[in-house]
Formats: structure tokens, sequence, C-alpha cells
């Protein structure tokens, strides 16, 4: 045993306090293991040599480092064996009246500096810690699974949670190589509640038919994220995924902000619970159907048809469309004129507009733009160009439905045609990310870099929602919300004051 690092007590051996038993055994600590289930801890060091052994054939660990880290794991028979722990991380079963039970034993049990942490991901910290004698010394220690990979700790205060206590365990985790991000106990805490609208608009989408899930993960791959919300639900499994979504909106006092998908309810009532079911959104092991290719001839009929380009708008989009499109104009001697003053940001190609999602619909810029030939394209959050939803309007003719795409894909972009709903699918997601994360911060739940790190290390975001909103602009996130709420009202796409007083700040300080 490492003399100069405090034991350790971890309770429940499942998935969570095996991975949370193995890092703080890797980080020098003697562990305690305990589990109900007799039997239960002692598996789950068993599990764990296997674990280890693999981290030394990789060469990512030395079979000494294994064996001490293996020898610092006890499993413990009784709970009066933790009484010499420094900090005790609780990982049992998700409910309120048993880790509470759990907490109450302890506290008769540890000495009175001894920090009590739940790694509970839904229940209220300062509602586990009601009726202990020092509810002060309990905090959440929320990590992610699987424990050893995923970087990020939720490090969650109740009403009553000291500081202090709260600043040993973020100094702990980081410690241990995690890195810690303080939160506020409020339902979803930070990563399970800005969230949501990954999934949530991505279920609206399907249940008015806008496109099927294979071009919804397209589009959402396109714009960075390693997985499309539908492949993700199917990972994560529909029952989970609609219990989790239910108990926000619950604890919510059903906001309807919040509120569960028709869509998933069915597929959950119906056993369609994803990849353990072997069907979800779609069949397994098949997975997602390809995408039909595209008609690699689109872009040159497009291009070779237009006799004059403009580029609208002025920002990174709009520049980033001006190269490409004089790229792809070079071999014609000719390249694309810039305006931009104007009120929106795309391509004018001789009078028809393809035209940046701004939230109104291809077919509502007919109306106020007087144009019939419209199409409006989603927002490339990515550097990278892929997938991207469009949608053509109405009134257009059948050469400009051929020719959008065709500008699309000459601009570098794989086409995904979609139905015309405001701020298609990408940018739609993005502002409804972006709005959570605003309310979270207005809330005081956590802050702009804490909202950012979370969900790009608890659920792997290509970036932060502050990150897109700083290469995007409050007073466009407002206009897209208020375009959605435009056509759905209802709660759902309110904006959060905290948008709109960063919208305001942007009218008083524009950007350089
Ligand atoms: P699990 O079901 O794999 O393990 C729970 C273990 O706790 C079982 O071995 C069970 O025998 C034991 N247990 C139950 N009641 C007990 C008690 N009163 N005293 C001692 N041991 C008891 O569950 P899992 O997934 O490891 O989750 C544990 C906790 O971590 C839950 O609060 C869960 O919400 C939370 N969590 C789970 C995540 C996940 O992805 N599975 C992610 C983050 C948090």
């Amino acid at each position: 045993m490492n003399p100069q690092q405090p034991p350790i007590a971890v309770i429940g051996a499942g998935i969570m306090g095996a991975g949370i038993a193995q890092i703080a055994a890797q980080a020098g600590h003697p562990v305690h293991l305990f589990d109900a289930r007799d039997g239960a801890a002692h598996d789950a060091k068993v599990k764990l040599a296997t674990t280890l052994q693999g981290l030394v054939t990789k060469g990512k660990l030395t079979a000494e480092a294994a064996a001490a880290t293996l020898d610092r794991i006890q499993p413990a028979s009784n709970l009066a064996t933790l009484a010499d722990s420094a900090l005790v991380v609780e990982a049992i079963v998700e409910d309120l009246a048993a880790k509470r039970t759990l907490f109450r034993e302890l506290e008769a049990l540890v000495d009175e500096h001894c920090i009590l942490a739940t790694n509970t991901s839904s229940i209220s910290v300062t509602a586990i810690a009601n009726g202990l004698k020092h509810p002060g010394r309990l905090v959440g220690m929320h990590f992610f699974n699987p424990v050893p990979l995923m970087k990020l700790v939720e490090v969650v205060s109740g009403l009553q949670t000291e500081p202090a206590v709260a600043a040993r365990i973020e100094a702990l985790s980081r410690a241990w190589g995690k890195v810690p991000v303080q939160a506020k106990s409020t339902p979803g805490f930070i990563v399970n509640r800005i969230a949501r609208p990954y999934y949530a608009e991505t279920l609206a989408l399907l249940l008015e038919q806008t496109a099927e899930p294979a071009v919804l993960d397209a589009c959402l791959r396109g714009a960075g994220f390693r997985m499309g919300p539908c492949e993700l639900m199917d990972l994560i499994g529909h029952d989970t995924n609609f219990a989790v979504t239910k108990s926000v909106y619950e604890a919510n006092f059903y906001d309807k902000r919040f509120v569960p998908s028709l869509v998933q309810a069915e597929m959950v009532a119906g056993g369609l619970l994803g990849r353990k079911s072997g069907r979800g959104f779609y069949a397994y092991p098949a997975g997602a159907p390809a995408l039909p290719s595209p008609d690699a001839a689109l872009a040159q009929r497009a291009l070779q048809a237009a006799r004059e380009v403009t580029v609208h708008g002025s920002g990174a989009i709009a520049d980033a469309l001006a190269l490409r499109a004089a790229a792809a104009l070079e071999p014609l001697g000719f390249g694309p004129a810039r305006l931009p003053s104007s009120a929106w940001t795309g391509l004018e190609v001789d009078g028809a507009h393809l035209m940046l999602t701004s939230g109104l619909s291809a077919a509502e810029w007919v109306i106020e733009s007087g144009i019939s030939d419209v199409a409006v394209f989603d927002r490339p959050l990515h550097t990278e160009p892929g997938a991207l939803a469009y949608a053509v309007a109405p009134s257009s003719s059948p050469a400009w439905r051929e020719h959008a795409a065709g500008w699309l894909q000459a601009l570098g972009f794989a086409p995904q045609p979609v139905a015309d709903t405001p701020g298609l699918v990408v940018a739609r997601t993005a502002a409804m990310l972006i709005n959570e994360a605003a309310d979270a911060v207005l809330q005081g739940v956590c802050t702009e870099a804490g909202a950012d790190a979370a969900m790009k290390l608890g659920v792997n975001y290509p970036a932060g929602p502050f990150e897109w909103l700083s290469r995007w602009s409050a007073a466009e996130v407002v206009a897209l919300l208020q375009a959605l709420d435009g056509c759905y009202r209802g709660e759902r796409y309110r904006v959060s004051p905290w948008l709109q007083r960063r919208a305001r700040a942007e009218v008083q300080n524009p950007r350089p």
C-alpha cells in the first residue's frame, strides 16, 4: 500500500464502482470496495485484473503498476471496514431511499472529516444529503461511463454542500487525471441537461417527417458530432434515453421545453430499444443504411449554367463560400461578386437565392424576398465540409431544384434534401443546445467554460455550445429560435433571457 495517499472507499462494485476503484487505485490510493451482493466486489476485482492485464499487453501500463494497482484494491465484507476512509464514493443503485440509508449508516462509521460523495446521475444531491448530521460534507462526484476513459467529472454541490468540500473533490479529480467541472444540483446537472435538445430536435424532425434517420444522422456527423442522434439513441438504448428525458421533464415540473417525444415512447412501447434488442431506428447488426451516392455531374451542370454569381453576407461562412465558389468557377473563367452588406448570407445565382438558414423556411423567404427560386441550406458548423441539409421552396423551377443541390456540391458539401422545416437540422439543434446552455449559466448551474468542457468531455461534442456561439452571433441565434417559436408556438423554443442579454450586448459592442 502507498502510505502517502489516504484510503478511499467505493460502494457498489458495478460498472461505475469498478471503474472508480480502478482509477483511485491507479492514483495510488488504498481502495476498499464494498457491494451489498456477496462476492460482487471480489468478482469486480477479478474482472479488473483482466482489464489491467489488457493494458499491460497493449504497453499502456507496466506489469508492476498493474500488480500494485490490483494490490491496493481490497474487497470489503462489511461497511465497518471502511471506517478509516478519507473519502467514500457511492455508486450503488439509482434510488434515493437506498442512497440516503447508506449515507446515514456511513456517517455513524467514518470520522468527521471524511467526505461523502455520490456518483448519482439524476438524483438531487441536496435530497441525498437531507437527514445527514453533516450534510455539508456530501457532494456529487459524477463520473462518466467508462470511468477510466472519460475525462469529465461533474462536481455537484447541493444546497448545503460546503464549498471547501467541492473544492477538495475538484482537486482530487484533477489529481486522478480527470477534468472536473463545478455544477449546481439541478435536474440533469450539466451534460444530461444541455444534451436534451440533441435528441429532442431530431425526434421532433422525425415526428414531422423532415427526413429519414440516416439523413439526420449524416447531417449531424457532417457537423462534427461523432455519432448522429438516432444511432446514439440506438446505442444508449431507447428505454434508458426515454427514462432520462422523462426524469428531466418531471423534475422541471413538466416544462414543455423538455417534453419527451411520441416517436421514442412508441419505440419503447414496442420493444424497439436499439442495438440491445436488435432493432431501433436501424436493424442490427447491419445498422444505418448507406445514403444514395450523389450524382457527380450535378455540380458541373450547375456551374455550366451559371452566368452571374454573388456571395451575400459577411463573416467566416460567407468568406468560406466565396473562396469555394471562386475555386469552382475558376475553370469557367469568372468569379463571384461579393455583397457583404446583404441582409442574408449565401449565393445569388442568376437571381436565384441559395441562402444560409436564418430560421426562416425557403417558402417564407420566397414571400419575404419576392423571388420564386429559393433554397435554404443548413449551417456548416464544421471546418470540413460534409453532409449538409437543404430545402427548396415549392415555387422553385425544376432547373433551380437541381442547381441548388449542384451548387452545394460544387461548394464541397454532400447535399441532403429535407422537408422545408425552419432551422433545418444542424442550425436548429445547435441553437437549442446553445439556448439550454445559456439557461444553465443564467441559473448558476455552471459557467460558460464549464458547459463547454462538460459537453466536449462528457459526450464528445466537437465544440462547446459557447464556442459555437462565439463563431455565430447571439442575435442570429435569437432570430433562429424566434423563427422556430413563431412556427411552433409554446414554451419549447422560448429564448433564454441570458441569450437575449448577450444579443443586446452585441448591439452595444459590435464585433470588429
Ligand atoms: P450497476 O447496477 O452496474 O452497479 C450497482 C451496484 O451496486 C451493484 O453491484 C449492486 O449490487 C450494488 N448495490 C446496490 N445497492 C447497494 C447498497 N445498498 N449497498 C451496496 N451496494 C449496493 O450500476 P452502475 O451503472 O454502476 O450505476 C451506479 C450508480 O452510478 C448509479 O447511481 C447510476 O445512476 C450512476 N451512474 C451510472 C452511469 C452509467 O452509465 N451506468 C453513469 C454515471 C453515473
